[in-house]
């Protein structure tokens, strides 16, 4: 077991998991839109896979944030100047809010949508619509639409915007001969002190 210098097993596989999916659904997000619009069966199970793993993610991190909240994170790392803790606290917080926030404005979208939307592309699980904007008229409902569209993609560049200033932070520690990967590895277990 990883020792409470290392981020605890469930942690490291949460954040290698999760971060693998969200990389694979920026692109395929915007790759998504390349395929035919009159094929439209194949765009149907591109957009639902899309919307399965956009939720899949959610769950995970619900998850990852209830774990987070009741496990110790460990100690920051020695000879972090103050101001970078604070930048590395408020990245991993926005984080969070992208992880959560991103997948339920996605959901809010396709709940303002015409068309219906199935998990796994499977016609018998159909995702429930958000019971909010359910009373608009198509006008309105249409105009909703636009705005959680418009956010999703926004929040899309934001949180490109997010990883590589996190994974630049995190390279630069390891090159200045930080243990700052090896913390976030799975198996990882560290042999000395
Ligand atoms: C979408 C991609 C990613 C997301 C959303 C993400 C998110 C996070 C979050 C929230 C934390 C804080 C720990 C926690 O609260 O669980 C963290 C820590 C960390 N991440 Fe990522 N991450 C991503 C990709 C990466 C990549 C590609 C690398 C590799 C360079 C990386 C390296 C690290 C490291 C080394 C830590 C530990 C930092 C520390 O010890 O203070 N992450 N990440
Ligand atoms: C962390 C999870 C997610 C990520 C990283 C993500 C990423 C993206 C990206 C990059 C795009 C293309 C940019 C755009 O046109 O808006 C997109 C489009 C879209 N996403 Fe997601 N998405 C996520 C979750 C979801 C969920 C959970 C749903 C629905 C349940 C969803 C529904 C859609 C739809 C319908 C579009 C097409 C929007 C349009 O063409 O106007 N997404 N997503």
């Amino acid at each position: 077991m990883a020792d409470s210098k290392s981020y605890n097993k469930v942690a490291v596989r949460l954040h290698w998991g999760i971060g693998g999916l969200i990389v694979l659904l920026l692109a395929f997000g915007f790759l998504m839109d390349n395929v035919p619009k009159d094929n439209l069966s194949l765009r149907v199970t591109v957009f639902n896979w899309h919307k399965t793993i956009g939720l899949l993610i959610l769950v995970l991190s619900v998850f990852r944030l209830l774990w987070k909240l009741t496990h110790k994170a460990p100690a920051p790392l020695p000879g972090v100047k103050p101001w970078e803790k604070l930048v590395s606290k408020t990245v991993h917080a926005l984080f969070y809010v992208f992880m959560i926030g991103m997948p339920l404005v996605g959901w809010a979208m396709i709940s303002t949508s015409r068309f219906p939307s199935y998990l796994f592309n499977w016609a018998k699980l159909r995702i429930p619509e958000m019971p909010f904007w359910q009373g608009l008229d198509k006008v309105a409902k249409t105009e909703v639409h636009e705005f959680f569209a418009e956010t999703h993609e926004l929040m899309a560049f934001a949180a490109i915007a997010l990883i590589l200033l996190h994974v630049f932070a995190a390279l630069k520690h390891h090159k200045a001969g930080k243990d700052i990967l090896v913390r976030m590895m799975p198996g990882y277990t560290r042999k000395t002190d």
